[in-house]
């Protein structure tokens, strides 16, 4: 698709929630590139800031930036009435929060947390600004998934719920919004290297049973599958693994990888 059709479909505004590093980041610098203003959600302003100020000089597109805590209730009712101005024709929820660990070593807050920002708002969001682009006949809608959401995974047991939430959310979506002209995706990650998660795993503790790709790349695969089909897993090795996963391998079997996965990443017990 040219970059005018593109956003011709899509704009011409999207707003990306969880973007001010990673892979929102990157979300944000290739569709200012396809020519759509953005408004930009995250916790941390003055990244926001930066990130918005070197975009619109870049791409000549507007940017608009929300500091908000996507944990909080109150943010869906906050990101309404800041963009009640704007046409938003594409949503891409990207912000997770993943309780690392033995399940037992959290706090049941640190859940309800997890699931606030992982689930409800992504609800939230995608139910308000689906309604207009539905009237419009057009739009795009993109939730973040993972591997990790296609069986259990050990040491992130409820993060991979939640991204299971994500997925089958994001499919059944697809399958009754693209009558009203909206596309939605789910992207199923394997491991990325994001600031999150080279913070999160430690460079001396990952081992490359783990196959990592770049954000960038990420979306940039994710972004050419838009339109095309209900889920995607970007990168060839995540591809090969997924379906091992989950055509080849009994299910206690993909567990078992996928606790090994986490061990090798540096977050589960060994
Ligand atoms: N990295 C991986 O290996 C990997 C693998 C599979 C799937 N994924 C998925 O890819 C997505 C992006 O992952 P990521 O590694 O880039 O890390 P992430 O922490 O999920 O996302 C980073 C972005 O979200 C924002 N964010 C996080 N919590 C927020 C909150 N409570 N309120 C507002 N903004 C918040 C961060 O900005 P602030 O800190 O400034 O708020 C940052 O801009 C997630 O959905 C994740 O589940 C990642």
């Amino acid at each position: 698709m040219s970059d005018s059709s593109f956003a011709s479909r899509y704009g011409p505004w999207a707003l990306i929630a969880g973007a001010s590093e990673g892979i929102g980041e990157h979300f944000a610098r290739q569709l200012a590139a396809r020519g759509l203003h953005l408004v930009l959600v995250a916790r941390r302003a003055e990244l926001l800031e930066a990130l918005a100020g070197e975009i619109a000089k870049e791409h000549g597109v507007e940017v608009r930036t929300l500091a908000l805590d996507l944990s909080a209730p109150d943010t869906t009712r906050q990101i309404q009435s800041a963009t009640a101005d704007l046409e938003v024709g594409m949503l891409v929820y990207n912000a997770a929060v993943s309780v690392l660990g033995s399940f037992l070593d959290h706090t049941i807050e640190e859940y309800r947390t997890e699931q606030e920002v992982n689930c409800r708002r992504p609800l939230e969001l995608t139910h308000h600004f689906a309604g207009p682009m539905g009237a419009r006949g057009r739009g795009g809608v993109v939730l973040m998934s993972s591997l990790a959401g296609s069986q259990g995974s050990p040491f992130i047991s409820h993060y991979g719920a939640t991204k299971a939430w994500n997925l089958v959310f994001a499919e059944g979506l697809w399958g009754e919004l693209s009558e009203r002209g909206i596309d939605v995706l789910t992207c199923r990650a394997g491991a990325t290297r994001t600031p999150k998660y080279l913070r999160d795993t430690g460079e001396e503790k990952r081992s490359s049973f783990v196959p990592e790709m770049e954000s960038a790349d990420v979306v940039t695969e994710a972004l050419a599958e838009l339109g095309k089909r209900p889920s995607m897993v970007p990168g060839r090795a995540n591809r090969l693994a997924a379906a091992l996963l989950q055509r080849l391998l009994p299910r206690r079997a993909a567990v078992n990888v996928m606790a090994r996965a986490s061990r090798s990443a540096g977050v589960g017990q060994s």
